[in-house]
């Protein structure tokens, strides 16, 4: 059999971080962030002055040093835009396919994204669909990002779940690696499970598959 690799897909907030890291270090394989990618890619070309919606420069960018990745400003609202805009970007998706493939060849790994189940790892040994409800997805990016009181604050909630759907249909309606589940994913729908549930739950899964 070859190295157990997991893939780790779904929309915006809906806890594929948090389960992926917990899902790594229970499993002991190394963890790759994927959306992190797109974020660094953005981050560059609008360093550079350049548009994230633009192709001219975008698969440059997309050529990533380690520094790129260690950069403490890809959370934030004009890069979660960025990052959704380069991701249509057929060669920024080529240039970014090679390093996720690489990362986990040799001895496995768990990556979490948009398109590690459909396109980047096809056959990967466990596929996952984590869902949740807007309203939920709102209230865990709002306090991940400020904290409890933000998570009750109900403009804020709005607003927050109009962003988060808005890039969710861009991901799921660009022409090249849309976002959606593999045929043979196992949903996670995790509105009513905390972090400890749900990666108990992932861990009976992978159990049944390894
Ligand atoms: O996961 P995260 O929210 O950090 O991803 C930022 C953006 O990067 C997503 O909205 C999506 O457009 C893009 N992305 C992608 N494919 C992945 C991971 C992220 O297109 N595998």
């Amino acid at each position: 059999p070859g190295v157990l690799i997991v893939a780790v897909d779904g929309p915006a907030a809906a806890g594929k971080g948090t389960l992926a890291k917990n899902l790594a270090s229970s499993l002991g394989l190394p963890h790759l962030d994927t959306g992190l990618l797109y974020r660094a890619t953005a981050r560059r070309m609008l360093d550079a002055g350049l548009s994230p919606e633009q192709d001219d420069g975008a698969a440059e960018a997309a050529a990533l040093r380690p520094e790129d990745l260690a950069r403490p400003d890809l959370r934030v609202p004009e890069i979660d835009r960025g990052a959704s805009a380069v991701a249509r970007q057929p060669g920024v998706r080529a240039a970014l396919l090679e390093r996720q493939r690489a990362f986990a060849q040799a001895a496995g790994g768990v990556l979490d994204g948009r398109d590690i189940g459909t396109v980047v790892f096809p056959d990967a040994t466990v596929k996952l669909f984590v869902t949740a409800s807007p309203r939920t997805r709102a209230e865990r990016r709002l306090r991940q990002l400020h904290g409890d009181a933000a998570g009750a604050d109900e403009a804020l909630l709005e607003q927050t779940a109009q962003e988060l759907a808005a890039r969710d249909a861009q991901d799921a309606a660009r022409a090249v690696s849309p976002l959606r589940k593999a045929d043979d994913a196992v949903v996670l729908e995790t509105d009513r499970l905390d972090a400890d549930a749900v990666l108990a739950r992932a861990l009976e899964i992978v159990r049944e598959r390894e």
